[in-house]
C-alpha cells in the first residue's frame, strides 16, 4: 500500500518509484523446528525509501533480516536485490550486492579499535586480508593506507572521529551504536538494514539518529526494525507489521496506528 494521496504532513515517500525495488521479499517462509517464525512474508523496499518494520516481541523481525543477509536460509520464497534475484547467498556477498546491516545490539568486535572495526567491512569488500586486520598485524600498503583513510571519513561524516583508536567496549552506548553504523555506511550500500538502532538511545540521541537516518534515505534504501514508535512513526515512509511471523498490516505510518490488527497485535504492550 503506497502512501499517496496520504496527507501533506505525513512522512513524503519518494518520487523515484520505476527503478526495481532495492529489496523485494517474496512468500518467504522459515521454520525452526515446528515454530512458523516467517509465514508467508512479502514485502518490498523501493529505491530512496525508508520503511520500517515493527511486530510485537518474537514477531520474526531479526529472523526476515537474518534471511536477507544469507544468515537464515528460507524454506520458502524468494529475494530479489536491485531485482537480481538472490538464492543461496553467502553472508560475504552481500557487501558486493549493495547491502549492510547493523546488528541487533552493536556487534563491534572489542579487541579492535573503532577505525579497525570500520575497516574490516572494507577488507571485506577489498578482499584483503581480514585475518591481518582482525590481528593487528603491522599494515603498510597503500592500500592499507586507503582503507583507514575511509574509515576516519566516515567516522568523522558521523561526527565522531576522536574516537577512532579507541576500544568499543570504553565507549559511551550511544558512541558505540554510531560506530557499528559507520561500519555499515562505509561501504556506501544501496540498501542499508538496521536492527534496533534506537534501543538503548536517549530521547536526544534518538532524535539525532532520526536526523541522521532522514539524511541516509536520500542515497540509499533504508529497511528498519525498531520497537520505538515515536521514532519510526515519525521517519518512515511506510510500516510493514509482523506478528507470530506474518505480515499483519502495511500502509503509511497513519494508516498502521489505526489498524484494528496492530492495536490487536501490540495489547499489552506500549503503543505510543
Ligand atoms: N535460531 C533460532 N532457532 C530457533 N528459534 C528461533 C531462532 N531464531 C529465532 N527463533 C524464534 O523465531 C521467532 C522469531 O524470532 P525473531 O528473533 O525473528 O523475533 P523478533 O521479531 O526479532 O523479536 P524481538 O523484537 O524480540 O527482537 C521467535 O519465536 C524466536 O524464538
Ligand atoms: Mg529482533
Amino acid at each position: 500500500m503506497a502512501n499517496t494521496g496520504a496527507p501533506a504532513e505525513t512522512n513524503a515517500a519518494p518520487a523515484e518509484t520505476r527503478a526495481a525495488p532495492a529489496l523485494e521479499v517474496s512468500n518467504v517462509g522459515v521454520r525452526f523446528g515446528g515454530l512458523a517464525a516467517l509465514d508467508g512474508v512479502s514485502l518490498s523496499v523501493a529505491p530512496g525509501e525508508i520503511v520500517g518494520l515493527i511486530g510485537p516481541n518474537g514477531a520474526g523481525k531479526t529472523t526476515l533480516f537474518n534471511v536477507v543477509c544469507g544468515f537464515v536460509r528460507p524454506d520458502e520464497g524468494t529475494i530479489a536485490i536491485a531485482g537480481r534475484t538472490v538464492s543461496r547467498l553467502r553472508p560475504n556477498q552481500l557487501i558486493g550486492l549493495g547491502v549492510a546491516r547493523t546488528l541487533q545490539g552493536v556487534g563491534l568486535w572489542p579487541h579492535l579499535s573503532v577505525v579497525e572495526n570500520v575497516m574490516t567491512a572494507l577488507h571485506t569488500r577489498s578482499k584483503g586480508d581480514v585475518v591481518s586486520a582482525l590481528v593487528g598485524l603491522p599494515r603498510s600498503s597503500r592500500s592499507e593506507q586507503e582503507l583507514r583513510r575511509q574509515a576516519l571519513a566516515e567516522l568523522g561524516r558521523l561526527g565522531i572521529s576522536e574516537v577512532a583508536d579507541r576500544l568499543p567496549g570504553a565507549l559511551p552506548y550511544p558512541v558505540q551504536k554510531l560506530a557499528s553504523l559507520a561500519r555499515a555506511l562505509v561501504t556506501r550500500p544501496r540498501l542499508l538494514l538496521l536492527d534496533e538502532p534506537a534501543s538503548g538511545l536517549s530521547e536526544a540521541d534518538i532524535e539525532a539518529l532520526g536526523h541522521l537516518v532522514q539524511g541516509l534515505g536520500e542515497e540509499m534504501a533504508v529497511l528498519l526494525v525498531e520497537h520505538h514508535m515515536d521514532f519510526v512513526m515519525g521517519l518512515c515512509h511506510r510500516l510493514v507489521v509482523l506478528d507470530f511471523g506474518k505480515v499483519i498490516a502495511s500502509g503509511s505510518p497513519d494508516e498502521v496506528r489505526t489498524d484494528p490488527a496492530v492495536m490487536r497485535a501490540y495489547l499489552g504492550e506500549e503503543v505510543s
